[in-house]
């Protein structure tokens, strides 16, 4: 079951929203409606499904509909039409009881400008929600320290916010909302307000911390960058609308429109972009069971001068070429281990391009792709590579079409 499910939401502000949905059947845009009506379109039809303990990103350009989007989902703000389901749990037809507790209990908040009491310390931040629900004090304290320890804040507990970086302070935020252990992290903009190398460093921890606690995620951010580094599968707004939701790889390489396109025009592909997606199917054959001939001929069918070996687990051994085979038939031999060549390069299927280059420079045949079994799952030529780097420097190169400089 997803972890959530949004179906044909919509988000009018203003005073008459229905008067926005004839318009918005009749194809009329955001602005063509809100001359019209007065009315904002907040989130036009949405539908998308957030996997258990996936990282989900919401970018788009400013007033795209990221936060709206985030608030409905545990009701900051009323949707004005539309189903979100948390679980099996239609929230859109809770009470609101039953609400306040799922924002106690199912998910938690993370708001960009930190969002700390400043006459509290941090151990006192982050028991916050739990001291609400009505926790007892010995226990929220130790969840408190317990959350403080998770984020990297052991021995800040009795500090007040202001004695602290803004770094650390998000990580005070992330920390309130790890400490009443919700399924569900909704993270608005979260690192937004850190500067570069702090940010980057606390997407890092971000990755760590969701290896170690395995939340479901909501992550919106309109930094690429950021949207790539972090997300399983990415939802890409337009004015309201959901144009495109897949995994990094997926929308760099098949962007769904030019609003799309044009985000994702000046990425670095070659750091996205793994061996899986552009590893083709090896030539193989086992040992023991086959020998010369067999290794000889299926070169030959296939018109290669060397084949891969695997065991009978297809755990890959190395390479034979077709010379050394044909020269071990006339020995007399069958023993392909004779020839097996060993000392060949290999990198797992989640390499990125980047990191293919250099071992495809130095590397004689194909670089063999295996999983963490050593299991051959395919082979990237240095071809193959050097055609996604051109690729990547088109695209980069479409964006500087001023006129270059004469008087040097
Ligand atoms: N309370 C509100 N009343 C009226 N219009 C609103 C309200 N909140 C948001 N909007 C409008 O809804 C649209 C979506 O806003 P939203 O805040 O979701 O955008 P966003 O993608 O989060 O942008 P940003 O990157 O700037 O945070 C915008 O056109 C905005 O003007
Ligand atoms: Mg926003």
């Amino acid at each position: 079951m997803a972890a959530i499910s949004v179906q044909n939401l919509f988000k009018i502000f203003g005073k008459n929203p229905e008067k926005a949905f004839p318009l918005i059947e009749a194809g009329k845009s955001k602005d063509e409606i809100l001359d019209e009506t007065g009315n904002t379109i907040g989130i036009n039809d949405a539908s998308f499904e957030i996997k258990e303990k996936e990282m989900f990103v919401i970018m788009g350009l400013s007033g795209s509909g990221k936060s709206t989007v985030l608030r409905c989902l545990n009701r900051l703000i009323e949707p004005t039409k539309g189903t979100i389901k948390i679980g099996d749990e239609n929230i859109t037809e809770v009470s609101k009881d039953r609400l306040l507790e799922l924002r106690r209990k199912r998910m938690s908040m993370v708001f960009q400008n930190f969002g700390l009491f400043p006459h509290r310390t941090v151990a006192n931040n982050v028991e916050y929600g739990l001291e609400i629900g009505g926790m007892p004090k010995e226990e929220r304290r130790k969840k408190a320290y317990e959350a403080l320890e998770k984020v990297g804040l052991k021995g800040y507990e009795e500090q007040k916010p202001s004695e602290l970086s803004g770094g650390m302070q998000q990580r005070v935020g992330l920390a309130r909302a790890l400490a009443n252990d919700p399924e569900i992290l909704l993270m608005d903009e979260a690192f937004s307000a850190l500067d570069p190398l702090i940010r980057a460093d606390m997407q890092d921890e971000l990755l760590e911390l969701q290896a170690e606690v395995n939340k479901t995620v909501v992550f919106i951010t309109h930094d690429l960058d950021e949207a790539l580094k972090i997300g399983d599968r990415i939802a890409i707004m337009k004015d309201g609308y959901v144009v495109q939701v897949g995994t990094p790889e997926e929308i760099l390489t098949n962007p769904a429109d030019d609003y799309v396109k044009a985000f994702v025009q000046n990425v670095d592909r070659t750091k996205v972009i793994t061996a899986q997606a552009i590893m083709r199917k090896a030539p193989t054959i086992q040992i023991p069971k086959d020998g010369p001939s067999v290794a000889i001929r299926k070169m030959e069918k296939v018109g290669v001068s060397t084949t891969y070996v695997v065991d009978e687990n297809r755990r890959l051994r190395g390479v034979v070429t077709i010379d050394d085979a044909i020269k071990l038939k006339e020995d007399g031999k069958k023993d392909l281990e004779e020839i097996l060549m060993t000392d060949i390069e290999s990198a797992s299927p989640q390499t990125p391009i980047n990191q293919l280059l250099p071992k495809a420079i130095e590397a004689k045949y194909p670089i063999a792709i295996i999983d963490d079994e050593k299991n051959l799952k395919g082979i990237v030529d240095r071809a193959t590579i050097l055609a996604e780097l051109n690729e990547n420097g088109n695209n980069a190169a479409s964006d500087q079409d001023e006129p270059k400089s004469t008087d040097q």
